[in-house]
């Protein structure tokens, strides 16, 4: 097995517990990777096209490497009718990349997701965690200055 990821060993090694493994990958390295499918069927013992047709049904697992700054766009109710589209539009053209993407360099990636628990702000969005709100086109540019040569 791949020693890369040895720390599968705490996993057991029953096939039921695959999504355990992949959520475990993720855990450690923010995404589950082509090299790591190879090495979690090897474990499991079963087909890597096993692995992939559980990756391609459960929408928690990302197989695009996330950016040094991950951008959480939230869509919740509040931040929809707040305009979350909108903000996701203005991300989308100042860092040129889409939700579910990371630019070429890394830096940064983009992700929609559900309600992040500060409605009163809305819209909203996180940068690694660290939450912004009230957020328009100039407070979400200087956001991003913030983060650009971080
Ligand atoms: S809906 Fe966006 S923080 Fe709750």
């Amino acid at each position: 097995m791949n020693q890369k990821y040895a720390f599968l060993e705490k996993v057991g090694r029953e096939p039921s517990n695959l999504i355990k493994g992949l959520q475990a990958v993720q855990g450690v390295e923010g995404y589950v990777s082509d090299e790591s499918i190879v090495a979690i069927a090897d474990y499991f013992g079963i087909p890597v096209v096993e692995v992939e047709g559980v990756l391609s049904f459960y929408a928690q697992f990302k197989r695009v490497k996330p950016g040094k700054y991950k951008i959480a766009v939230c869509d919740g109710t509040a931040c929809h009718i707040k305009g979350s589209t909108q903000v996701e539009e203005w991300l989308t053209r100042e860092l040129g990349i889409k939700s579910g993407e990371t630019d070429a360099r890394g830096h940064f990636s983009l992700e929609t997701v559900a309600c992040l628990g500060c409605c009163s702000l809305a819209p909203v969005m996180s940068v690694n965690g660290r939450v912004y709100g009230k957020l328009d086109r100039k407070s979400m540019i200087k956001i991003l200055k913030e983060y650009e040569n971080k």
